[in-house]
């Protein structure tokens, strides 16, 4: 058995059009996956399906909509057969003090980061058993560990994640369905770019206190999706591994 491979497995990454998502979904093509993009914006999606060289697809979904998550395993199963591997990458922030946020605000932001992993693994659970098992992979944050004063539902979202994931591995570990969570640094994104923009003095913070003395970029978190999507990580589930450069273990 080769650890790492992961020829003839089919992958599904919610936001692989972009940022993180399609640095994940680079690896596990680099691998040997077929890759499922799923988002919303077709024209980063035409950009980043060039970038997988025949190893990707786009299907159109907005995964805030339990309807359009089980739309998206069917399509993947349909176009390839199988599913199994699903990162629930699609993400989204709106940063303002906790007493400034609408209810609708709020919801937007747990549904985007949190029910959307939810609805997604709960569409993938059929297909993964039937395959004989699968792999789940959540994004969380470093907000899953740590709190700031303008990312109030972020947070929730994203510690909601790391026990979310929790939950799932437990109920699933007997389906030979394993489902971890990846805590990003700070990432060069789209996402984190408009932080910058919003948040002052964010990016020589972030620089200062990682350890690696740099900020992520999308092509780091490759090797952990690599990792939790292949028969390297058999044996691990339920796990919340930070790939922050030491972000979260500096003092
Ligand atoms: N960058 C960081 O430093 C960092 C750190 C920790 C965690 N994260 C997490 O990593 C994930 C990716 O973030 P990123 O930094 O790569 O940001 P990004 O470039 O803004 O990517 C977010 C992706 O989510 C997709 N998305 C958002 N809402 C969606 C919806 N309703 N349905 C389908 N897709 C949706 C977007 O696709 P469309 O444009 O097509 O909607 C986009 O591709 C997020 O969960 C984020 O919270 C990022």
């Amino acid at each position: 058995m080769k650890l790492f491979d992961l020829t003839g497995k089919v992958a599904i990454v919610t936001g692989g059009n972009g940022g993180i998502g399609l640095g994940m979904a680079k690896g596990l093509a680099a691998a040997g996956a077929r890759v499922v993009l799923a988002g919303r914006n077709e024209e980063k999606a035409r950009r980043a399906v060039s970038e997988l060289g025949g190893a990707g697809v786009f299907v159109a979904a907005d995964v805030t909509s339990q309807t359009a998550c089980r739309a998206l395993v069917d399509e993947a199963v349909r176009q390839f057969g199988r599913l199994d591997i699903l990162v629930n990458n699609a993400g989204t922030s709106i940063r303002k003090r906790p007493e400034a946020f609408t209810e609708a605000e709020w919801h937007s932001v747990m549904d985007t980061n949190l029910t959307s992993a939810f609805l997604c693994a709960q569409a993938a659970f059929q297909p993964m058993k039937q395959a004989g098992g699968g792999k789940i992979i959540n994004i969380g944050s470093m907000m899953s560990l740590f709190g700031a004063p303008y990312a109030t539902p972020y947070a929730a979202s994203k510690g909601g994640i790391v026990q979310m994931t929790r939950a799932l591995a437990t109920a699933w570990a007997a389906d030979n369905i394993q489902v971890n969570a990846v805590l990003p640094g700070w990432i060069d994104t789209e996402l984190t770019q408009n932080a910058r923009r919003q948040v002052d003095g964010l990016h020589d913070r972030v620089l200062h206190r990682t350890p690696a003395g740099r900020w992520g970029v999308a092509d780091d978190m490759a090797g952990a999706a690599v990792f939790l999507a292949s028969a390297a990580s058999d044996f691990v589930t339920g796990a919340a591994i930070p790939v922050d450069g030491g972000f979260s273990i500096a003092g």
